[in-house]
């Protein structure tokens, strides 16, 4: 099936690539790799040339597999998009060698000094592809419409360990070779490739976690539930299907939250609140070995593949875990949060469809909450209509026959209709699909959970403003979601003395948690409540994900004296954050 992604030079229907393996030197000095890039191709007919996509990317020789030099040469550099290279094939050329070296600039490469590690003493690089900056780092089709296996020997100064989204190694060893093998076929996007010095701590049979040395243990800990996380997620939607699951714990500036390189996740530590209570990230990432990595939107505009559907299985892995209540809590969580994205985007912007049209722009501007919660309450709704037993025998049916492929779409809803909608008696019109697909806002019908949880917390803002100190509010066995809940719904104009009982209360600006902590400091800001200043700074200078980052740098913004902090702030901790994050914040702030 042939399907256009607007984010990529490549012409996979003429020249694809089945195949890459990498030979990779990690030079920390130079903020380099270098070595070649082999790709295994197939050919159609008469197809006298590859396209890759390059960003960045010197390359100092092609050769065929017969050992001859082919004639390649770039395009015209098309600013996010990088270059296409162009390489013409001989008649008889079967695979293509690159020699090739990043530049110092690759978006997807972190490279981080010592004193930005837990241990201080050792480098460390990570990688992050999605969306389009595999390119960044390896010639290749950087086009999630395409699938290859690979495998790669990678050199790293001794003493580190190198781990990538393939079989990994457990220890370091003393020579820093290393060779991996991906015998499935992944998009680019899921290259993934991390330097350090790391540790390596068994969670189970088939589990188990990477971090530093002095973050190993809190990571053990936190992430124990893991194994039966993947045991509540087959028993879902059917088998796990690649091998190991394995967590990589990265130092603080990894920009997101997690993201699902297959057989090893890579997440931030703020998820180590020491209560197991982010875990939910580990059930995200976990449910995109199928929704994502097995089934895979076919273009950034059909994001809402990947995102929605890894958010729904999440919920109900969540569900099956810790139960309904805990469940709609969450969901509930979600709905507040959407409704937010919603306000904050415009209930009639582009950005609000779950189908985007990313042509032209940057695919990271155009990926907010919507695809995630949007595709979660869409995807919910459907399970409503049609009933939870017929609902989860086509998700499973969907996964199992979709696996390795990419889907539109056009694709799914054509699926959807005559797969579930049709033999259960409804229709896309029935369930005014096309409004929640190709339209803006959120449908009448969405879904609304109700969590009595949530509910009581409400009502303890209303003794709380009523007059009630905060020590006499009922607020026992509040865990982190009550907490959140608890700060997102405060009302906009409290009294410097109420935050100060608040926090004298509850200990917010001291928190370890950094959702809560996040939550706790916008609240602040918006009060300029002084107390909380150095706390907030602190704050964004020791870590980097880009969901912390964003609201409070925007709520900075939002006043004069408040901006020229914002501004002052941002540049000293600038180099301490990544590419993708830095951006972010500085179009914000320009
Ligand atoms: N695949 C995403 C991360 C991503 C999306 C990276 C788009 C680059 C471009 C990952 O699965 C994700 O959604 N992470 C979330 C956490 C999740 C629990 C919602 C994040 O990083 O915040
Ligand atoms: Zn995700």
């Amino acid at each position: 099936m042939r399907f256009d992604d607007p984010h990529s030079f490549a012409r996979p229907w003429e020249t694809s690539v089945q195949h890459l393996a990498l030979d990779l030197e990690v030079d920390f000095g130079q903020r380099q790799l270098t070595g070649t890039a082999t790709l295994e191709l197939k050919r159609s007919d008469g197809a006298s040339e590859l396209v890759l996509d390059t960003w960045g990317l010197a390359i100092d020789q092609v050769q065929g597999n017969d050992g001859k030099a082919l004639d390649f040469a770039f395009g015209e550099d098309q600013g996010i998009l990088g270059r296409p290279l162009v390489i013409s094939l001989a008649p008889s050329t079967q695979s293509v060698s690159l020699s090739y070296r990043t530049s110092p600039n690759a978006t997807a490469l972190q490279w981080l000094e010592p004193a930005q590690t837990a241990n201080g003493n050792h480098p460390l690089l990570f990688t992050q592809s999605q969306a389009i900056l595999a390119r960044t780092w390896v010639p290749l089709q950087d086009s999630p419409a395409v699938r290859f296996t690979y495998e790669a020997q990678v050199r790293v100064p001794t003493g580190m360990i190198a781990l990538m989204s393939a079989r990994n190694p457990r220890r370091r060893n003393g020579d820093g070779k290393y060779s991996f093998k991906m015998t499935q076929p992944i998009p680019s996007y899921l290259m993934a490739l991390a330097v350090g010095n790391l540790e390596f701590q068994s969670l189970g049979p088939r589990t188990g976690v990477y971090a530093e040395p002095e973050t190993i243990d809190a990571a053990s800990w936190e992430l124990a539930g893991t194994e039966s996380m993947i045991a509540a997620a087959e028993n879902l939607y059917g088998a796990y299907r690649w091998g190991r699951y394995d967590l990589l714990i990265l130092p603080p500036s990894f920009p997101f939250g997690g993201m699902e390189n297959p057989r090893l996740t890579f997440a931030t530590p703020t998820i180590l609140a020491g209560d197991r209570s982010l875990v939910s990230l580990v059930a995200h990432e976990l449910a995109h070995s199928w929704s994502g990595n097995l089934v895979t939107n076919a273009s950034w505009n059909d994001f809402w593949l990947n995102e929605g559907f890894t958010t729904y299985f999440e919920h109900r892995i969540m569900e099956a875990l810790y139960g309904t209540d805990h469940a709609e809590m969450l969901a509930l969580i979600s709905r507040q949060e959407l409704d937010h994205e919603i306000e904050t985007l415009g209930a009639s912007s582009p950005d609000t469809h779950l189908q985007l049209s990313l042509a032209g722009r940057d695919p990271d501007d155009g990926m907010n909450l919507i695809a995630y919660d949007k595709g979660f309450f869409f995807l919910r709704m459907l399970e409503e209509a049609v009933g939870r037993s017929a609902w989860d025998d086509f998700v499973r049916r969907y996964f199992d026959e979709f696996a390795f492929q990419s889907m539109s779409t056009e694709r799914f809803l054509d699926y959807l209709e005559t797969t579930l909608l049709a033999p259960a008696g409804t229709s896309r019109e029935r369930l005014h699909v096309d409004d929640w697909v190709f339209g803006p806002g959120l449908p009448a019908d969405a879904p609304r959970p109700s969590s009595p949880a949530l509910a009581r917390v409400e009502q303890e803002i209303q003794r709380l403003l009523a007059g009630t100190p905060a020590a006499e509010l009922a607020t026992e066995g509040w865990e982190t979601q009550r907490k959140l809940h608890f700060l997102r719904n405060l009302p906009g104009a409290l009294k410097e003395r109420q935050l100060a009982d608040i926090d004298k209360t509850f200990g917010f600006t001291e928190t370890g948690n950094c959702e809560i902590l996040a939550a706790w400091l916008l609240l602040t800001i918006r009060h300029a409540y002084q107390p909380a200043d150095a706390a907030l700074e602190r704050f964004l200078m020791s870590q980097g994900r880009r969901k912390f980052l964003k609201p409070l740098y925007d709520e900075l913004a939002r006043t004069e004296a408040g901006c020229k902090r914002a501004v002052e702030i941002f540049e000293r901790a600038k180099p301490g954050y990544h590419p993708v994050a830095a951006h972010t914040i500085e179009a914000l702030l320009r």
